[in-house]
């Protein structure tokens, strides 16, 4: 049987049509089998247009531009239609269009602050995608993030290795696994074992005050950035493989692991976007080639670390995700542990990282605030009683001045600035959180940097580093709202290597400011810091230079 003309256009458009209701329904799970459904189909079209052309590669052409066309064309219509279901939302109308909006936004380095203006321009809730939105407001967090709350958002479907497929912690967006995974964690970061690692810390933060005036000797600048970043990934290295670490402060990045992660970080920031290209991009930005270097390293080390067993401090991270207390640990428990080992760097690092560097960067920029910082450290660790505060952890926590310095760098610069990404279990068909419903294959961000620079919740000025905000305030200035505090975001899912954290914080910054004095460079510009903040999940940063010498007795 021969169709008409007008009738094999209308059943390549209606091809078109099939196309675009398959990607609707299964492109969360099934997306490579739908790049092949979208190819073979335009092919039956095509065999009818072969009689009225006589020439196969015409019939072709037409199958497959008129499938296409009515594919884009019902994609855009429908993303735009008030049949969507998320069409009540208000947001940018590219964003509504295509992720390729948020890949581009992301090249830029300045979501956390397109976020807060788009929240500020369109309200509590924002349409950041097509099947994507933004939510700033505290009646979602525990819905959300909380323990009856959903499982990691369609964005980590783009965060996974994409050479070996594999997830580690983070990235595992099954609830039930993800939970049965993130138990030998809580033991290996719960608040006895942290409290085993704090030899390990103690050691590298002296050996940072050391090389920081080793290094300025002779009046040179140093960049307290750099120098924080590899203290920071020596601790973790030390933390993963019990002391086999990286050597970063005392040899220098020899492996050129820093330039593989910062790449690794990048990269992953723009695929989460557009987690069907993400074999593509690895490809064209030579990632892949980084990725497998990175990971050959980690392995190697992580192998090293099972066969040689704990450090000479004793019990580290890797003891807890090698079962090491189990007299016959499961095999299995290599694999694992090898996907995680990547993860404690990763996860650990950057994090902290910039949280110590932003600190310096406001008290240095604001000497009445590192004066007052020394003030109290002097009180609780007086520089001629011989006691450094990487000695005393109990001491730290009660120190009310500099847990507010902290409290107030990761309000005003939470290392993970928008991407706390939740999303309804598939197979669900949605979820209610609060009064909102979220429809099944949508990813609801939670974003940290404008929760933490909202003046209903932190208030006046929550732009401005203020950490009096934090202390008992007896005149009614302040409106800090704790609960709408989430740099470790909240629930099952939060950051487990909170209470290290704090616990590195508090020692790094009160043992730099009792041992060392330092100096800002003459004309550095302190506004500049803010400028140079790139969002890429985390917080990439610019420098501080300065001058440190050992403070006199
Ligand atoms: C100031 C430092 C840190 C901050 C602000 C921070 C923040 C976060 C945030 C916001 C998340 C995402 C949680 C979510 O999706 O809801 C996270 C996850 C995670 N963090 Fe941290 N983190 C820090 C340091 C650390 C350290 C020192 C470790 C120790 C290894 C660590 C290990 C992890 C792990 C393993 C996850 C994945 C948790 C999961 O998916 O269950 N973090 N962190």
């Amino acid at each position: 049987m021969v169709l008409s003309l007008t009738d094999a256009c209308l059943f390549a458009a209606f091809c078109g049509l099939f196309v675009h209701a398959c990607f609707n329904r299964f492109e969360d799970d099934h997306f490579p089998s739908l790049k092949a459904v979208s190819l073979v189909i335009p092919l039956l079209p095509a065999s009818l247009f072969y009689p009225h052309s006589r020439s196969v590669f015409l019939s072709v052409l037409a199958g497959y531009m008129i499938c296409f066309v009515t594919l884009f064309s019902s994609i855009v219509l429908y993303r735009l239609s008030p049949f969507h279901p998320l069409a009540k939302y208000p947001g940018p109308a590219l964003a509504k269009l295509s992720k390729l909006w948020g890949l581009y936004k992301t090249s830029t380095g300045k979501t956390h602050l397109l976020y807060l203006e788009l929240h500020r321009q369109y309200g509590p809730i924002v349409r950041t995608g097509p099947n994507e939105m933004s939510i700033c407001d505290i009646g979602v967090l525990e819905p959300a993030l909380g323990n009856n709350g959903m499982p990691k958002g369609p964005m980590w479907k783009g965060r996974i290795n994409a050479q070996t497929g594999s997830t580690s912690l983070v990235s595992e967006r099954n609830m039930r696994v993800h939970l049965e995974r993130r138990k030998p964690w809580n033991k290996g970061l719960s608040s006895s074992s942290v409290r085993e690692y704090e030899p390990i810390l103690r050691n590298r933060v002296l050996q940072l005050v050391e090389s920081l005036q080793e290094k300025s000797a002779g009046n040179h600048f140093v960049d307290l950035v750099e120098w924080i970043s590899m203290f920071s990934y020596d601790f973790m290295g030390d933390m993963a493989f019990g002391g086999l670490g990286f050597e970063l402060m005392r040899d220098g990045d020899v492996n050129g692991l820093w330039g593989l992660m910062e790449h690794g970080i990048r990269i992953q920031a723009h695929t989460q976007h557009v987690p069907w290209a993400t074999t593509f991009l690895h490809s064209i930005t030579g990632m892949g080639a980084a990725a497998a270097k990175l990971r050959s390293f980690v392995h190697s080390a992580a192998q090293k670390r099972a066969r040689r067993g704990r450090g000479p401090f004793g019990p580290d991270l890797s003891s807890w995700l090698l079962d090491e207390a189990n007299p016959t640990p499961d095999p299995r428990q290599f694999k694992s542990y090898a996907r995680e080992s990547q993860l404690i760097i990763v996860a650990g690092s950057d994090t902290t990282a910039a949280v110590i560097s932003s600190i310096f960067h406001h008290i240095l920029g604001e000497q009445k605030y590192f004066e007052r910082l020394r003030r109290e450290v002097d009180s609780y660790f007086p520089l001629d009683g011989g006691e450094v505060p990487a000695d005393n952890s109990t001491k730290l926590s009660d120190m009310p001045f500099l847990n507010a310095v902290i409290n107030e760098a990761m309000r005003i610069t939470p290392p993970v600035p928008i991407d706390l990404q939740r999303g309804p279990e598939r197979g669900s068909g949605g979820k209610m959180i609060g009064s909102i419903f979220i429809p099944e294959g949508t990813g609801v961000n939670i974003p940290p940097y404008v929760f933490h620079r909202d003046p209903r919740y932190f208030s006046p000025h929550p732009d401005q580093f203020l950490p009096d905000r934090w202390l008992p305030d007896t005149t009614g200035l302040y409106h800090t709202l704790p609960e709408a505090y989430i740099p470790f975001s909240l629930g099952p899912m939060n950051c487990p290597g909170k209470g290290l954290a704090l616990l590195e914080l508090r020692m790094v910054v009160a043992t730099l400011v009792q041992q060392l004095d330092m100096e800002l460079q003459s004309g550095y510009d302190t506004t500049s810091w803010e400028t140079k903040l790139d969002c890429y999940f985390v917080f990439t940063r610019g420098t501080i230079p300065v001058k440190v010498k050992l403070r006199v007795h």
